[in-house]
Protein backbone atom coordinates (compact mmCIF):
# COMPACT_ATOMS: atom_id res chain seq x y z
CA UNK A 1 0.00 0.00 0.00
CA UNK A 2 1.23 3.04 -0.73
CA UNK A 3 1.13 6.13 1.45
CA UNK A 4 -0.63 8.12 -1.54
CA UNK A 5 -3.31 5.16 -1.61
CA UNK A 6 -3.32 5.01 2.33
CA UNK A 7 -4.23 9.27 2.51
CA UNK A 8 -6.61 8.87 -0.49
CA UNK A 9 -8.37 5.96 1.65
CA UNK A 10 -8.18 7.83 5.27
CA UNK A 11 -10.10 10.82 3.20
CA UNK A 12 -12.79 8.70 2.00
CA UNK A 13 -13.27 7.10 5.64
CA UNK A 14 -13.30 10.72 7.62
CA UNK A 15 -15.71 11.96 4.73
CA UNK A 16 -17.84 8.33 4.76
CA UNK A 17 -18.53 8.27 8.08
CA UNK A 18 -16.27 10.57 10.10
CA UNK A 19 -13.72 7.62 11.47
CA UNK A 20 -10.16 9.34 11.88
CA UNK A 21 -7.54 6.75 11.12
CA UNK A 22 -3.91 7.76 12.66
CA UNK A 23 -0.79 8.36 10.74
CA UNK A 24 0.18 4.46 10.81
CA UNK A 25 -3.19 2.31 10.87
CA UNK A 26 -1.85 0.58 7.33
CA UNK A 27 -1.80 -2.73 9.15
CA UNK A 28 -5.60 -1.91 10.27
CA UNK A 29 -6.72 -1.27 6.91
CA UNK A 30 -4.99 -4.06 4.98
CA UNK A 31 -6.04 -6.41 7.97
CA UNK A 32 -9.56 -5.41 7.58
CA UNK A 33 -9.85 -4.55 3.70
CA UNK A 34 -7.97 -7.73 2.72
CA UNK A 35 -10.90 -10.06 3.00
CA UNK A 36 -13.21 -7.93 0.97
CA UNK A 37 -10.90 -6.92 -1.82
CA UNK A 38 -10.53 -10.83 -2.64
CA UNK A 39 -13.87 -11.34 -2.36
CA UNK A 40 -14.42 -8.51 -5.29
CA UNK A 41 -11.82 -9.37 -7.20
CA UNK A 42 -9.98 -6.13 -6.62
CA UNK A 43 -6.08 -6.37 -6.69
CA UNK A 44 -5.01 -3.36 -4.10
CA UNK A 45 -6.31 -0.84 -2.43
CA UNK A 46 -6.29 1.50 -5.41
CA UNK A 47 -8.55 -0.27 -7.25
CA UNK A 48 -10.96 -0.25 -4.48
CA UNK A 49 -10.88 3.38 -4.06
CA UNK A 50 -10.89 4.06 -7.69
CA UNK A 51 -14.29 1.86 -7.65
CA UNK A 52 -15.52 4.05 -4.44
CA UNK A 53 -14.94 6.97 -5.80
CA UNK A 54 -17.30 6.15 -8.72
CA UNK A 55 -19.36 5.95 -6.37
CA UNK A 56 -22.25 3.43 -8.02
CA UNK A 57 -21.81 0.65 -6.00
CA UNK A 58 -23.62 1.55 -2.34
CA UNK A 59 -22.86 -2.20 -0.88
CA UNK A 60 -19.41 -1.93 -1.64
CA UNK A 61 -19.37 1.28 0.76
CA UNK A 62 -21.46 -0.02 3.20
CA UNK A 63 -18.89 -3.16 3.36
CA UNK A 64 -15.83 -1.47 3.64
CA UNK A 65 -17.45 0.44 6.47
CA UNK A 66 -18.30 -2.10 8.01
CA UNK A 67 -15.19 -3.72 8.11
CA UNK A 68 -13.58 -0.45 8.86
CA UNK A 69 -16.08 -0.05 12.46
CA UNK A 70 -15.29 -1.50 15.52
CA UNK A 71 -19.00 -2.74 16.87
CA UNK A 72 -16.85 -4.28 20.61
CA UNK A 73 -20.07 -4.34 22.63
CA UNK A 74 -21.69 -5.74 25.44
CA UNK A 75 -24.69 -6.58 27.68
CA UNK A 76 -25.22 -3.90 30.26
CA UNK A 77 -21.23 -2.63 29.30
CA UNK A 78 -20.22 -0.32 31.98
CA UNK A 79 -22.74 -1.75 34.53
CA UNK A 80 -23.30 1.07 37.45
CA UNK A 81 -24.90 3.24 34.56
CA UNK A 82 -27.69 0.74 34.32
CA UNK A 83 -28.42 1.08 38.02
CA UNK A 84 -28.23 4.65 37.58
CA UNK A 85 -31.23 4.67 35.25
CA UNK A 86 -33.53 2.50 37.40
CA UNK A 87 -32.52 4.38 40.91
CA UNK A 88 -32.24 8.51 39.39
CA UNK A 89 -33.21 8.99 35.82
CA UNK A 90 -36.01 6.87 34.84
CA UNK A 91 -37.53 7.56 38.29
CA UNK A 92 -36.95 11.67 37.97
CA UNK A 93 -37.99 11.16 34.44
CA UNK A 94 -41.48 9.68 34.75
CA UNK A 95 -42.49 12.29 37.89
CA UNK A 96 -41.57 15.29 35.34
CA UNK A 97 -43.54 13.69 31.86
CA UNK A 98 -46.52 12.64 31.42
CA UNK A 99 -45.90 11.40 27.46
CA UNK A 100 -44.26 7.99 26.78
CA UNK A 101 -40.61 8.36 27.14
CA UNK A 102 -38.19 8.80 24.26
CA UNK A 103 -34.83 7.12 24.51
CA UNK A 104 -32.08 6.61 21.85
CA UNK A 105 -29.09 4.81 21.41
CA UNK A 106 -26.87 6.11 18.70
CA UNK A 107 -24.43 3.56 17.42
CA UNK A 108 -26.46 0.52 18.96
CA UNK A 109 -23.97 -1.79 17.22
CA UNK A 110 -25.09 -5.41 17.39
CA UNK A 111 -28.12 -4.68 19.80
CA UNK A 112 -26.93 -5.05 23.25
CA UNK A 113 -26.96 -1.63 24.21
CA UNK A 114 -30.66 -0.89 23.54
CA UNK A 115 -31.77 -3.93 24.73
CA UNK A 116 -29.98 -3.68 28.13
CA UNK A 117 -32.13 -0.60 28.64
CA UNK A 118 -35.28 -2.36 27.73
CA UNK A 119 -34.21 -4.88 30.36
CA UNK A 120 -32.91 -2.56 32.83
CA UNK A 121 -36.77 -0.84 32.54
CA UNK A 122 -38.26 -4.03 32.61
CA UNK A 123 -36.79 -4.68 35.98
CA UNK A 124 -37.84 -1.06 37.33
CA UNK A 125 -41.25 -1.46 35.97
CA UNK A 126 -41.81 -4.96 37.90
CA UNK A 127 -40.49 -3.46 41.66
CA UNK A 128 -42.28 -0.34 41.18
CA UNK A 129 -45.64 -1.46 39.30
CA UNK A 130 -47.64 1.62 38.24
CA UNK A 131 -44.83 4.15 39.53
CA UNK A 132 -42.53 4.30 36.13
CA UNK A 133 -43.50 4.68 32.43
CA UNK A 134 -43.94 1.81 31.41
CA UNK A 135 -44.34 3.01 27.84
CA UNK A 136 -41.04 3.57 26.66
CA UNK A 137 -40.03 3.59 23.08
CA UNK A 138 -36.16 3.29 22.16
CA UNK A 139 -34.95 3.99 19.21
CA UNK A 140 -31.60 2.30 18.10
CA UNK A 141 -29.04 3.26 15.10
CA UNK A 142 -25.95 2.64 13.81
CA UNK A 143 -24.30 3.65 10.44
CA UNK A 144 -23.40 -0.58 9.45
CA UNK A 145 -26.33 -2.32 8.20
CA UNK A 146 -24.68 -5.27 9.27
CA UNK A 147 -24.97 -5.01 12.75
CA UNK A 148 -28.16 -3.72 12.80
CA UNK A 149 -29.43 -6.64 11.29
CA UNK A 150 -28.26 -9.17 14.12
CA UNK A 151 -29.52 -6.21 16.66
CA UNK A 152 -32.74 -6.85 14.74
CA UNK A 153 -32.80 -10.34 14.64
CA UNK A 154 -32.12 -10.45 18.46
CA UNK A 155 -30.64 -13.33 18.28
CA UNK A 156 -27.30 -14.03 20.48
CA UNK A 157 -24.60 -16.86 20.10
CA UNK A 158 -22.65 -17.98 23.44
CA UNK A 159 -20.08 -15.80 22.90
CA UNK A 160 -22.55 -12.88 22.89
CA UNK A 161 -24.27 -14.32 25.52
CA UNK A 162 -21.02 -14.78 27.89
CA UNK A 163 -20.55 -11.00 27.94
CA UNK A 164 -22.47 -9.15 30.80
CA UNK A 165 -25.55 -10.85 31.67
CA UNK A 166 -25.56 -12.42 35.02
CA UNK A 167 -27.87 -15.93 34.95
CA UNK A 168 -31.10 -14.65 36.51
CA UNK A 169 -30.94 -11.63 33.28
CA UNK A 170 -30.00 -14.66 30.95
CA UNK A 171 -32.95 -16.59 31.91
CA UNK A 172 -35.46 -14.19 32.57
CA UNK A 173 -34.92 -12.14 29.12
CA UNK A 174 -33.78 -14.82 26.41
CA UNK A 175 -34.97 -18.58 24.90
CA UNK A 176 -32.59 -20.68 23.96
CA UNK A 177 -33.17 -21.72 20.66
CA UNK A 178 -31.07 -24.33 18.98
CA UNK A 179 -27.73 -23.34 21.12
CA UNK A 180 -28.23 -19.82 20.69
CA UNK A 181 -30.55 -17.31 22.78
CA UNK A 182 -33.12 -15.18 21.21
CA UNK A 183 -34.10 -11.95 23.46
CA UNK A 184 -37.96 -11.79 24.68
CA UNK A 185 -40.90 -10.02 22.71
CA UNK A 186 -41.07 -8.28 26.44
CA UNK A 187 -37.75 -6.87 25.91
CA UNK A 188 -37.68 -6.02 21.84
CA UNK A 189 -41.07 -4.91 22.08
CA UNK A 190 -40.14 -1.11 22.69
CA UNK A 191 -36.85 -0.97 20.80
CA UNK A 192 -36.76 -0.46 16.92
CA UNK A 193 -33.81 0.11 14.99
CA UNK A 194 -32.64 2.11 12.12
CA UNK A 195 -29.91 2.90 9.72
CA UNK A 196 -28.11 5.94 10.29
CA UNK A 197 -24.95 7.70 10.22
CA UNK A 198 -24.49 10.58 12.50
CA UNK A 199 -22.30 12.38 10.67
CA UNK A 200 -25.59 13.31 8.16
CA UNK A 201 -28.63 15.11 9.73
CA UNK A 202 -30.61 13.37 12.23
CA UNK A 203 -33.08 16.04 13.19
CA UNK A 204 -36.19 13.54 11.54
CA UNK A 205 -35.63 11.05 14.68
CA UNK A 206 -37.86 13.73 16.34
CA UNK A 207 -37.02 14.43 20.44
CA UNK A 208 -35.50 12.43 23.07
CA UNK A 209 -35.47 12.16 27.01
CA UNK A 210 -32.33 10.03 26.99
CA UNK A 211 -29.82 9.81 24.45
CA UNK A 212 -27.00 6.96 25.14
CA UNK A 213 -23.94 7.67 22.65
CA UNK A 214 -21.15 5.56 23.74
CA UNK A 215 -17.90 4.67 22.19
CA UNK A 216 -18.86 6.01 19.25
CA UNK A 217 -17.54 9.66 19.30
CA UNK A 218 -14.34 8.57 19.73
CA UNK A 219 -13.62 7.83 16.57
CA UNK A 220 -14.63 11.49 15.44
CA UNK A 221 -12.16 14.51 15.21
CA UNK A 222 -12.82 17.22 17.94
CA UNK A 223 -14.81 19.08 15.02
CA UNK A 224 -17.04 16.44 14.17
CA UNK A 225 -17.45 15.48 18.03
CA UNK A 226 -18.81 19.41 18.96
CA UNK A 227 -21.43 19.42 15.45
CA UNK A 228 -22.97 16.26 16.69
CA UNK A 229 -22.94 17.12 20.38
CA UNK A 230 -24.81 20.19 19.35
CA UNK A 231 -27.11 18.41 17.39
CA UNK A 232 -27.74 16.07 19.54
CA UNK A 233 -28.46 18.79 22.34
CA UNK A 234 -30.83 19.87 19.76
CA UNK A 235 -32.87 16.33 19.91
CA UNK A 236 -33.06 16.43 23.82
CA UNK A 237 -36.48 17.26 25.28
CA UNK A 238 -35.74 20.22 28.50
CA UNK A 239 -33.91 18.55 31.16
CA UNK A 240 -32.75 15.42 28.93
CA UNK A 241 -30.01 13.01 29.38
CA UNK A 242 -27.00 12.48 27.62
CA UNK A 243 -24.72 9.23 28.66
CA UNK A 244 -21.42 9.13 27.06
CA UNK A 245 -19.07 5.97 27.31
CA UNK A 246 -17.10 5.85 30.30
CA UNK A 247 -13.85 6.97 29.27
CA UNK A 248 -15.65 10.11 27.26
CA UNK A 249 -15.95 13.11 28.70
CA UNK A 250 -17.88 16.76 27.20
CA UNK A 251 -14.87 18.28 27.87
CA UNK A 252 -14.13 21.44 25.37
CA UNK A 253 -16.86 19.80 22.86
CA UNK A 254 -20.04 21.20 24.66
CA UNK A 255 -21.52 23.73 27.44
CA UNK A 256 -24.66 22.57 26.68
CA UNK A 257 -24.98 19.87 29.36
CA UNK A 258 -24.21 19.92 33.17
CA UNK A 259 -22.20 17.43 34.33
CA UNK A 260 -24.06 15.12 37.48
CA UNK A 261 -21.87 13.34 39.66
CA UNK A 262 -23.27 9.90 41.17
CA UNK A 263 -21.16 7.37 42.62
CA UNK A 264 -22.33 5.25 39.80
CA UNK A 265 -21.12 7.15 37.32
CA UNK A 266 -21.14 10.70 35.24
CA UNK A 267 -24.33 11.65 33.36
CA UNK A 268 -25.02 14.81 31.56
CA UNK A 269 -28.52 16.86 31.40
CA UNK A 270 -29.21 18.90 29.09
CA UNK A 271 -28.88 23.29 30.68
CA UNK A 272 -32.12 24.03 31.87
CA UNK A 273 -31.46 27.78 30.48
CA UNK A 274 -28.61 28.69 27.75
CA UNK A 275 -26.08 30.45 29.56
CA UNK A 276 -27.02 34.26 29.27
CA UNK A 277 -24.78 37.49 29.95
CA UNK A 278 -25.98 38.82 33.40
CA UNK A 279 -26.46 42.84 33.31
CA UNK A 280 -25.82 44.05 36.41
CA UNK A 281 -26.80 47.73 36.65
CA UNK A 282 -24.83 49.99 38.77
C1 LIG B 1 -17.78 0.48 19.70
S1 LIG B 1 -19.44 0.41 19.11
C2 LIG B 1 -20.32 0.98 20.55
C3 LIG B 1 -21.60 0.21 20.79
C4 LIG B 1 -22.36 0.64 22.05
N1 LIG B 1 -22.79 2.01 21.99
C5 LIG B 1 -21.53 0.39 23.28
O1 LIG B 1 -21.05 1.36 23.89
O2 LIG B 1 -21.34 -0.77 23.64
C6 LIG B 1 -19.46 1.82 18.02
C7 LIG B 1 -20.59 1.78 16.98
O3 LIG B 1 -20.65 3.06 16.33
C8 LIG B 1 -21.00 2.86 14.98
N2 LIG B 1 -20.61 4.02 14.17
C9 LIG B 1 -19.37 4.35 13.72
N3 LIG B 1 -19.42 5.46 12.97
C10 LIG B 1 -20.72 5.85 12.94
C11 LIG B 1 -21.42 6.93 12.31
N4 LIG B 1 -20.78 7.84 11.56
N5 LIG B 1 -22.75 7.02 12.48
C12 LIG B 1 -23.41 6.10 13.25
N6 LIG B 1 -22.82 5.06 13.85
C13 LIG B 1 -21.49 4.93 13.70
C14 LIG B 1 -20.28 1.58 14.60
O4 LIG B 1 -20.87 0.94 13.49
C15 LIG B 1 -20.36 0.75 15.90
O5 LIG B 1 -21.42 -0.17 15.84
Amino acid sequence: MTSEDYDGFRAFLEEACGIMLGDNKHYLVSSRLSPLLAEAGLPSLRELLVRLKIGTDVRLRDRVIDAMTTNETSWFRDGTVFELLKTVILPGLAKSRSARLRVWSAGCSTGQEPYSISMALHELVLLNPGKVAADVQIVATDISPSVLKQAESGIYDAAAMARGLTPERRSRFFTARGGQWEVNREVRQRVSFRELNLCQNFQALGKFDLIFCRNVLIYFSSSLKRDILTRIASLLLPDGYLILGSAESLANYSDAFDMLRFPEGIVYRLKRHPARVQHHHV
